[in-house]
C-alpha cells in the first residue's frame, strides 16, 4: 500500500504538506516525486524545509520549456517510475503542467489518480491552468474538492457522484499551521515593512507577457506607492519581463521571490493585496485582508462571495480601490477551510482504496 505524491511547482508544495503530514501521522507508506518544473531555491527547495516536507525521493529535473515540452518531459520521465513503483494511488495537486502530465501517465498505466483541488473552474480556456484542471479531473478516479462550488462544477460536467469527495482546502491547513512560525520570522520588521502596506504578486502570462499591460499595471502600482508602501516580490518570469521592457518601478519596492513563511508574514495584517495568484486569493480570504485580483475571472468564486476578493480586470482602477479600502472583521472562513483538510484527503484515499479500486 503506497501513495505517490507528484509535485512540481511552487503552489503544489503547501498543498502537499498537510496531506503528507496526515498520512505520516498514521504510519502510511508514501513517496514524494518532484518533477523539477520549478528548480530555483526560492521557488522550490526552500519550500520543502519550511513546510516540514521531507526531501523528495525522486526528482525528474524537467526544468523550463514550452507547455508541450515541459508536459512531455514529465510524462516521458515519470512513466518508467510509475511502472516500477506501481503505487496504490498517485496523488496530484492543483493545476500546473506537472499535475496534468502525471495524471495522463497514471491513467494510461492504470494506476488510480486522486486530484487534490479538483473542480475549480475559471471557464477561461485561454488560461493554461484551466486546460490542466479540466483534463486532470476528467482522468482522475477521485476528485477531492476544496469548496462546494467545485462539487457542483464536477457534477455539471457529468463526473460520477461516488468520485467526488468534498475535503476542504488543504492550502488553508498549511496557512493555519504556519501562522505562528511566520510571525516568529520577524521578516516584516527586518525589511522595515510593518506599516499599512500593499503586497503585490503577479506572474500570469496574461498580465506580464504583454508589455503594454505590464506598463499599465506598473503605472497603477507607482501611483499607489506614492501614498503607502507597495511591496512586490517578483516571480522570475515577472522580473525578466520587467527588466526586458525596461519598466520603471518608481517607489514600488521590488523584492526577489520570498519564502512561504515570509509571504505569510507580509500578508497578515496588510492594508490590501493585489494579485493574480489563486492561492493568495484564498489566503487573504482567511486572513481577512482585502484582495484585488487583476484578472477577468477566477476559479475560486467562493473568495468573491465571501466578500474578501474582487476582480479588477482594469488595472487603472486599482489606485482608487486601494484608497477606499476600509478594514473590517473578516467573515467566518468557508466550510472546510479549517485546518483538517489533509486528514480528510487521507481518509478519502483509504476509503476509496477499500472500495472501487481494491483490485
Ligand atoms: C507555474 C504554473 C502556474 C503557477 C506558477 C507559480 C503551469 C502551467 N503554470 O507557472 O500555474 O501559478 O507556476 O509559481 O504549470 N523559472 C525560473 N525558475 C524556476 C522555474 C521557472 O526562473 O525554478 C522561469 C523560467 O524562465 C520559466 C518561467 O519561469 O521559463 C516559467 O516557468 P513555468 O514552470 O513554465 O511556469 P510558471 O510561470 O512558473
Amino acid at each position: 500500500m503506497k501513495r505517490m505524491h507528484v509535485v512540481g511547482a511552487r503552489p503544489n508544495f503547501p498543498k502537499l504538506a498537510p496531506v503528507h503530514r496526515a498520512a505520516r501521522d498514521i504510519g502510511l507508506e508514501q513517496v514524494i516525486l518532484h518533477t523539477g518544473q520549478h528548480y530555483d531555491e526560492t521557488l522550490s527547495e526552500g519550500f520543502f524545509a519550511e513546510l516540514e516536507i521531507p526531501a523528495p525521493a525522486l526528482n525528474l529535473e524537467v526544468g523550463s520549456g514550452t507547455h508541450a515540452v515541459q508536459t512531455a518531459r514529465v510524462m516521458e520521465r515519470i512513466e518508467p517510475v510509475v511502472q516500477k513503483e506501481r503505487p496504490d494511488w498517485i496523488v496530484v495537486y492543483g493545476d500546473v503542467n506537472s499535475t496534468l502530465a502525471a495524471a495522463l501517465v497514471a491513467a494510461k498505466v492504470r494506476v488510480p489518480v486522486a486530484h487534490v483541488e479538483a473542480g475549480l473552474r475559471s471557464h477561461d480556456r485561454s488560461m493554461p491552468e484551466e486546460i490542466n484542471r479540466i483534463v486532470t479531473d476528467r482522468l482522475a478516479d477521485l476528485l477531492l474538492t476544496p469548496s462546494r462550488d467545485a462539487d457542483a462544477a464536477l457534477r455539471a460536467e457529468g463526473e460520477p457522484e461516488n468520485e467526488i469527495v468534498f475535503v476542504g482546502n488543504v492550502m488553508i491547513d498549511t496557512l493555519l499551521h504556519a501562522l505562528p512560525t511566520a510571525r516568529r520570522t520577524g521578516f516584516r520588521e527586518r525589511i522595515r515593512a510593518n506599516g499599512s502596506r500593499v503586497i503585490v504578486t503577479l506572474h500570469r502570462p496574461s498580465n506580464v507577457d504583454d508589455p503594454g499591460r505590464l506598463v499599465a499595471i506598473m503605472g497603477a502600482l507607482r501611483e499607489i506607492a506614492e501614498e503607502r508602501p507597495v511591496l512586490f516580490p517578483a516571480h522570475p518570469r515577472t522580473a525578466s519581463r520587467l527588466a526586458g521592457a525596461r519598466i520603471d518601478a518608481g517607489q514600488v519596492r521590488m523584492l526577489s521571490p520570498v519564502s512561504y513563511l515570509e509571504m505569510v508574514n507580509l500578508l497578515e495584517g496588510a492594508h490590501a493585496v493585489i494579485t493574480d495568484s489563486g492561492g493568495v486569493q484564498e489566503e487573504t480570504t482567511v486572513l481577512g485582508v482585502p484582495c484585488f485580483t487583476v484578472r477577468e475571472n477566477t476559479e475560486r468564486p467562493i473568495t468573491i462571495s465571501q466578500g474578501t476578493n474582487q476582480l479588477v480586470p482594469d488595472p487603472a482602477r486599482l489606485p482608487e480601490l486601494i484608497q477606499s479600502v476600509r478594514q473590517r472583521q473578516p467573515p467566518p472562513a468557508p466550510e472546510g477551510w479549517d485546518g483538517r483538510a489533509g486528514e480528510r484527503v487521507v481518509h478519502a484515499l483509504l476509503e476509496h482504496s477499500l472500495g472501487a479500486h481494491a483490485t
